[in-house]
């Protein structure tokens, strides 16, 4: 069997899929680059014996013999690679989020139109064994037509702030906005129902003490009300509540399914509940409980995230090859699952009013966004930045960012 030779850049996230390219039978390992030398004396351990090209600068490894690239690195810094790798000539996975600003999401579309690549967004989380059951329940009409859904993604990062921010003040962790990191939460309800977004209204925490004391500048979760192309409306929410929650739940015009709540005990994202009618308004609501096993399962399950780290890189892979049941989340979906996000905190800043999300498959509004660089990173957003939070940028103590570098060097 061919194997598709990988290349990854990021070494920290981007060791699941380095280990993923390292075990697979239908890919290798032939590249790694990351700006931290340290990161990379690991990785050389690490693939001991195997033939790999180590960097330190993406333009020198974007030359490397390659079939495809693995976006690890910033989650802010995505889109400028993507579109590089793929005017390269490379496949491209890429970690969350899609881009950061309109600009990006102009720039990223037509390089994929233009180069006929592939590119595949990595939002595990469709494929965690229950919100992939979910979508194969939803598509065989089990519950009907979608009418409410809500997705969490809720993380009290609060105790490994410092190991995932170093102490660093420019951290995308510390300068993103309370509904950027939403694809967790709303990706998988796109990719159940396969319906667009058309527009959405964003409310934030404003009660943000947690996240000033790590220096982390948003407010401390962000919510947004999305309604879909069929009228449907999704509730999805993500950020640093006191206590974790990923979840999810559908209903449709004859049913509801959802995933086991953590604190049930009862298989969490492993687990669905499904409740549901053959037709509308006979309420038998036939009542069905399992976890449901996909052919991969014995490989899959040793990955991380209930799995699905092993899934969006198969399915990346087996879509290079042509395998027509390679299930990937292509640009445009991306898009639908991030821009929610972007336009829930135009709307937060605006007081919550409601926003049209753009529709980039129609190439007649690119024009409108292609010079839009709204976004709370400096060195992007230029005359267009934002701030991070509803009430203003907060002023962080310097103290604050020594301190979170004091407690990563122990
Ligand atoms: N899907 C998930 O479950 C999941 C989980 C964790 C992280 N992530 C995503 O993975 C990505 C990486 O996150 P992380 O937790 O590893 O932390 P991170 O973003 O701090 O690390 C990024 C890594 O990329 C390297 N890097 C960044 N820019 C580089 C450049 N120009 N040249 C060379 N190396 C560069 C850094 O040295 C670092 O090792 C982010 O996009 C994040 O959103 C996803």
């Amino acid at each position: 069997m061919k194997k598709i030779k990988i290349g990854v850049i990021g070494a920290r996230r981007g060791a699941s899929m380095i280990n993923y390219s390292k075990r697979a039978e239908n890919a290798e390992i032939v590249a790694i680059c990351d700006k931290s030398t340290k990161l990379l004396e690991n990785q050389k351990k690490n693939l001991d014996g195997l033939k790999i090209a180590f960097y330190e600068h993406f333009d020198d490894f974007i030359k490397h013999d390659m079939d495809a690239v693995v976006l690890a690195n910033y989650a802010n810094e995505h889109a400028p690679f993507a579109i590089k790798a793929m005017h390269s000539g490379k496949h491209v996975f890429s970690e969350v989020l899609p881009v950061q600003t309109m600009k990006e999401a102009v720039e990223l579309v037509e390089a994929v139109e233009e180069t006929g690549l592939i590119y595949a967004y990595g939002e595990n989380y469709c494929y965690m064994p229950a919100p992939y059951e979910m979508r194969r329940l939803y598509r065989e009409n089990k519950i009907g037509e979608f009418e409410y859904g809500e997705g969490e993604y809720i993380h009290n990062c609060e105790p490994i702030w410092p190991s995932i921010t170093y102490g660093e003040e420019d951290h995308w962790r510390n300068n993103m906005y309370s509904t950027f990191y939403c694809t967790h939460s709303l990706g998988p309800i796109i990719h159940i129902t396969g319906l667009r977004p058309v527009s959405v209204v964003g409310f934030e925490g404003t009660k943000n003490e947690r996240n000033l004391r790590t220096g982390a500048k948003s407010g401390q979760f962000g919510i947004e009300m999305v309604t879909l192309e069929n009228g449907g409306i999704v509730k999805s929410i993500q950020g640093g509540l006191y206590e974790n929650s990923i979840w999810y739940s559908i209903y449709g015009s004859k049913g509801r399914i959802e995933c086991a709540r953590e604190d049930a005990e009862d298989g969490h994202i492993e687990r669905v509940y499904v409740r549901s009618d053959k037709v509308s308004g006979e309420y038998k609501q036939v009542f069905e409980s399992y976890k449901p096993e996909r052919d991969h399962d014995a490989i899959g399950r040793d990955y991380g995230h209930g799995g699905s780290d092993f899934y969006t890189m198969y399915h990346f892979v087996e879509k290079i090859k042509g395998n027509p049941d390679a299930d990937i989340i292509d640009a445009y979906e991306a898009l639908d699952m991030f821009l929610p996000g972007l336009f829930a905190y135009h709307s937060i800043l605006n007081g919550s009013k409601p926003m049209q999300i753009p529709n980039l498959r129609d190439k007649s509004i690119r024009d409108d966004w292609r010079n839009d660089t709204s976004c709370t990173d400096p060195k992007v957003a230029k005359d267009m930045l934002l701030p991070t939070a509803k009430n203003g940028t907060p002023d962080i103590n310097d103290g604050i960012y020594a301190h979170v570098k004091r407690l990563w060097g122990k």
